[in-house]
């Protein structure tokens, strides 16, 4: 493996004892971080999305069980309540199941388990991107919704990290942004980190992704994710699932990129994977300006299910799977691949 990229930007960071989060919410006019000891601050910040993409979350939760583990707040209480902030993000509770397992409530431990996760992290978008950017074409075009990126995972992201890997490599390429609405992650966050590393791109309004596709403008779609049950089917943001189906249509690849920590094997389809269901004002307003008359009801599913067959690819830093994803799966989850 090459040299390991040193990511742009830092959503979080640990500072012996203290976690210091960028907040998101206010990006892309105000760069301000919280800081905070109290692990029901950082609970407060995921569920209100201050931070968010699922590696990130299941990194920020692990440093929040390590603060809880410090203070005499009961583990499992704090390891409840942390996992409750976002029901699809299997990272979670995967993070949390971690720290506790290992640590058994000790602080040194849970802090050491923490740390360790998000290297970690840092380590499978490196990995990501390298096999992601094999799969992207010169000159090409790439289509990507919500962020999958430094902002949502630590690292140089999933699918933004084979956008930026594709870039370094040299490759020509121009990034098509999905607003992404109704909380704007595309237009805020993705376009903020493409600016910072100089690559190409223009945001576009969701709704335009389909006729874009439909004309040729897009050579492959990539995307993050929430959670991929055991047979590929993926959850993420919400509108995925209309791209998957332009995509198919048009004979686009979609490719996923996600760290085996997504993966959940638990859940055979994507039927049983919850999807979170966020405030209607949400959908009513923006920037505390509303956005649809008094009274208005909005139903505002944070994330949809794409089936396995609409995707091409899942790249994950044990290797790029192809279908039948079943067996690609178990094959990067079994244990034998996890001593590997
Ligand atoms: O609601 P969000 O902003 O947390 O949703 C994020 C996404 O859907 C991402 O695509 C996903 O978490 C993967 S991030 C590497």
């Amino acid at each position: 493996m090459s040299r390991m990229p040193v990511p742009q930007v830092r959503p979080i960071e640990w500072r012996s004892g203290v976690l210091r989060i960028l907040d998101q919410t206010l990006l892309p006019g105000d760069e301000r971080y919280i800081e905070t000891a109290d692990w029901r601050e950082v609970a407060s910040a995921i569920r209100r999305l201050a931070v968010r993409g699922a590696p990130l979350i299941g990194v920020t939760a692990a440093y929040a069980l390590a603060l809880a583990s410090r203070s005499s707040d009961d583990i499992a209480v704090a390891a409840d309540e942390l996992a409750a902030t976002r029901p699809t993000a299997v990272n979670l509770r995967w993070a949390l199941d971690r720290v506790r397992d290992v640590s058994g409530g000790d602080a040194i431990r849970a802090e050491a388990e923490a740390v360790c996760i998000h290297d970690e992290q840092i380590a499978s978008d490196a990995r990501c991107g390298e096999l992601g950017a094999a799969l992207i074409g010169q000159g090409a075009t790439i289509l990507t919704h919500c962020n999958a990126g430094s902002l949502a995972t630590g690292g140089i992201g999933s699918a933004l990290g084979v956008v930026k890997t594709a870039h370094w490599q040299g490759k020509r390429i121009n990034v098509l942004v999905d607003e992404t609405r109704p909380l704007l992650q595309g237009s805020r966050l993705t376009a903020w980190e493409l600016a910072r590393e100089g690559i190409s791109h223009e945001v576009i309004v969701d709704s335009a992704a389909a006729g874009l596709i439909a004309h040729a403008r897009v050579q492959a779609i990539v995307v993050g994710a929430d959670r991929i049950a055991a047979n590929g089917d993926t959850a993420n943001k919400v509108g995925t699932y209309g791209l998957a189906l332009a995509a198919q249509a048009h004979g686009v690849p979609l490719y996923v990129v996600a760290p085996v920590s997504t993966i959940d094997t638990n859940v055979a389809h994507g039927s049983e994977i919850e999807i979170e269901e966020r405030d209607g004002d949400e959908v009513t307003s923006f920037a505390s300006i509303r956005t649809a008359p008094d009274g208005t009801i909005a139903r505002n599913p944070a994330f949809d299910v794409t089936p396995a067959a609409l995707i091409t690819a899942i790249v994950t830093e044990r290797g790029v799977l192809r279908r039948p994803f079943g067996a690609a799966i178990a094959s990067v989850t079994e244990p034998a691949a996890v001593a590997r």
